[in-house]
């Protein structure tokens, strides 16, 4: 009989348990060990993580602050639980007004989860952020987002000038990130200790699958590592309401993350009996496969993406046949947009039930700007400023520097000729007070001066309301009228990203020379009453233009 209390004892803990697995409070926090390398501390007052402890290392904090939501909540409900089943786990609940933000770890795990769910307007939570003790990890001029010594602000309080002339910006995401679809996690290696933020699905998050925000940054003050909750900044996707997550913080001993933690391949079954508010487990979701997407244009990646107020989704067509499928999807009526790179070729309207498979038939595009035959066209529908000037090649330059930034070429290159110019040498971006008023010289035949002739600019972002008005010759279109954008900065701060637009102008036949011999001369002016000066005054980024 006295065989039975060990037993029991031994029937708690798994016997690889170790010693330091579990968590104590030292009266201000809840103290956490993993049972592997990783010890960090929790304020019970607020949730902030005030000590992260790896291989004894301390890596959390600078200049006194914290890792937490936002810049840090208010006084908190601060709570925390143990569990047995289906795991070893230890979750922490911060409760403050309506958001309630959770963070996990699991047994033997360097690995914290971290979950945030945002009720609604009463609690600015655009972020997480990760702050990092200054040179732990390594950093040098040429990141992106590395703010050295030698820096000067050149634009608000966050784009800087660095001793060596180059702009940098925590907004600029690198050549290694981009857009959401492109990364799953951020982070550094010193060779031999990795700290990752490893993102979410994003599903509550906004701005579909090409949004590109700020994802980290550093300074001689110490570092950051940011999941993107909700971020205005170029950006034009309302913001959704609910439980974001996991998006986890990683530590390796040098590797990048494990790969079976990323949001596209996880799977968080052990999540669904732990009581987090608005988790929609596996079981409850249903998905979409699509048969495939004819008349494919070669040399593009075709996207499929869901959205609705609540949720947002995508997945990457085949390069051949366009089949796609979009998993873990909660049960609702959806926009599926089609998108040839990151123009919308195609829309409609599904519904996804809980266990079961939305099956599409095969999709045409059916709103492909490059179905039109055009007498000429300058770039390409794809909705973005690709293959222009200073967007040569990916990534493109103006993701990760500010335009004034010395290593971009001159936006104010010679007129265009069509038929003789390249696209490369068009400028990406016009703004108002930088390359307004650019000429673009062409020829028509007789034959095509009989009609009239329309000719369309694409834009895929506008600032302050910038956009194109056209004169041939003589002739002046009338007025466009602004396109719908995000209210903020985009173009300075690394986005193209926000509503693709065309602006179509009818140009009568009396526009055109009759004299086919000679150059007919279009001029592309970039009209706006909002915006300040240079940069900063109103300008588009320019998808494709062409004249049909
Ligand atoms: C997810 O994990 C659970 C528990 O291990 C397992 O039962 C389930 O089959 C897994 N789901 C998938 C899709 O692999």
């Amino acid at each position: 009989m006295y065989l039975l209390p060990l037993l029991f004892v031994l029937a708690l803990r798994p016997l690889l348990v170790s010693a330091g697995w579990g968590y104590t409070d030292d009266g201000s926090n809840y103290v956490i060990d993993v049972g592997s390398k990783l010890v960090f501390k929790v304020s019970k007052n607020n949730g902030d993580i005030n000590s992260i402890v790896y291989g004894g290392t301390e890596y959390q904090g600078y200049s006194g602050k914290h890792s937490h939501v936002e810049s840090g909540l208010g006084k908190s409900t601060v709570t925390i639980t143990s569990y047995t089943s289906p795991a070893y786990l230890i979750k922490v609940t911060v409760t403050y007004g309506t958001l309630v933000h959770y963070i996990v770890v699991r047994y033997g795990q360097n690995d914290i989860y971290l979950l945030t769910n945002k009720g609604d307007t009463s609690v600015a939570a655009s972020r997480f952020i990760l702050r990092l003790k200054a040179n732990i990890l390594p950093h040098d001029s040429s990141m992106s987002d590395f703010y050295d010594e030698g820096s000067a602000t050149i634009e608000a309080s966050d784009v800087v000038r660095n001793s060596r002339g180059d702009t940098k910006s925590k907004h600029y995401q690198g050549s290694n990130y981009g857009r959401v679809m492109d990364f799953d996690y951020v982070g550094k290696t010193t060779g031999s200790v990795g700290v990752w933020l490893i993102r979410s699905n994003h599903e509550k998050a906004s701005g579909g699958p090409f949004f590109r925000s700020l994802v980290r940054r550093c300074a001689s003050d110490g570092e950051d590592l940011y999941e993107i909750l909700f971020y205005s900044m170029g950006h034009t996707d309302p913001e959704r309401w609910g439980l974001q997550g996991p998006y986890i913080l990683s530590f390796t001993d040098g590797d990048t993350p494990k790969t079976a933690l990323f949001a596209r391949n996880a799977n968080w079954s052990w999540f669904d009996t732990l009581g987090i508010k608005g988790w929609v487990a596996d079981s409850a979701r249903g998905y979409v496969t699509g048969a495939g997407i004819v008349n494919m244009k070669p040399g593009y990646t075709y996207t499929a993406a869901l959205s609705n107020p609540d949720y947002q989704y995508w997945g990457v067509a085949a390069s051949g046949g366009g089949a796609y499928s979009i998993k873990r999807v909660v049960p609702g009526t959806y926009k599926l947009t089609v998108y040839k790179e990151e123009y919308e070729v195609y829309t409609t309207s599904i519904t996804v039930t809980a266990g079961s498979a939305t099956s599409l038939s095969t999709i045409t595009p059916d709103s492909d700007p490059s179905d039109v035959k055009a007498i000429w066209r300058i770039g390409d529908w794809d909705g973005t400023p690709g293959g222009f000037l200073n967007f040569e090649s990916t990534p493109y330059k103006p993701t990760y520097m500010h335009p004034s930034d010395p290593r971009l070429s001159s936006w104010d290159p010679g007129d265009f000729t069509v038929g003789k110019t390249a696209a490369s040498d068009f400028p990406g971006y016009m703004w108002k007070d930088v390359n307004n008023g650019h000429l673009v010289y062409f020829k028509l035949t007789a034959a095509q001066i009989t009609s009239e002739k329309t000719i369309r600019i694409g834009i895929t972002e506008a600032f302050a309301n910038g956009r194109p008005t056209i004169s041939v010759n003589g002739w002046t279109s009338p007025l466009p009228s602004a396109s719908t954008q995000g209210g903020t900065r985009s173009l300075t701060v690394g986005t193209y990203r926000g509503n693709n637009h065309i602006y179509s102008f009818s140009v009568p036949a009396s526009a055109f020379l009759t004299d086919v011999a000679q150059w007919n001369i279009l001029k592309i002016t970039i009209i706006s009453g909002s915006g300040t000066a240079g940069y900063l005054s109103a300008g588009i980024s320019i998808d494709c233009m062409d004249l049909y």
